[in-house]
């Protein structure tokens, strides 16, 4: 269960960068799902771990992706996936108890809204340059 999810118009075009998509708004529904369900403090870190880790991942495979390729915009997105990773971490690691705050939760769901964002625009058009290669 969860809120968000890789809807068609998401979706880059790349098998590989979709599946990660996928998987990656997977982890952000599991660690909304685990704030609100009070799931103890042990499952929250290991999700938030494993989110943050995820996007550090997907991140670099992106970039991998893009030098290969030559990507032309290949630093300007870099510099979105660093921010987005040290914002992430800042946030998550605020989600530390078991009993987060309503401004923490929409501080993550505005920051997972801000990848969906950066998915919409930024990836699509690395998924259009790849698939033109
Ligand atoms: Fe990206």
């Amino acid at each position: 269960m969860g809120k968000y999810e890789l809807t068609k118009e998401l979706e880059t075009g790349n098998i590989f960068i979709d599946k990660e998509h996928r998987e990656l708004l997977q982890a952000a529904n599991d660690l909304l799902d685990a704030c609100g369900a009070g799931k103890g403090r042990e499952y929250m870190s290991k999700t938030i771990k494993f989110l943050n880790d995820y996007v550090d991942k997907h991140f670099a495979n992106e970039e991998r992706l893009q030098k290969n390729s030559g990507y032309p915009n290949f630093e300007a997105h870099k510099a979105f996936h660093e921010k987005y990773k040290q914002k992430l971490r800042d946030i998550t690691s605020g989600i530390s108890s078991d009993n987060p705050t309503i401004g923490e939760l929409s501080s993550l769901n505005a920051h997972i809204g801000l990848l969906i964002t950066h998915i919409r625009t930024e990836d699509k058009k690395l998924g259009a340059f790849l698939n033109k290669k």
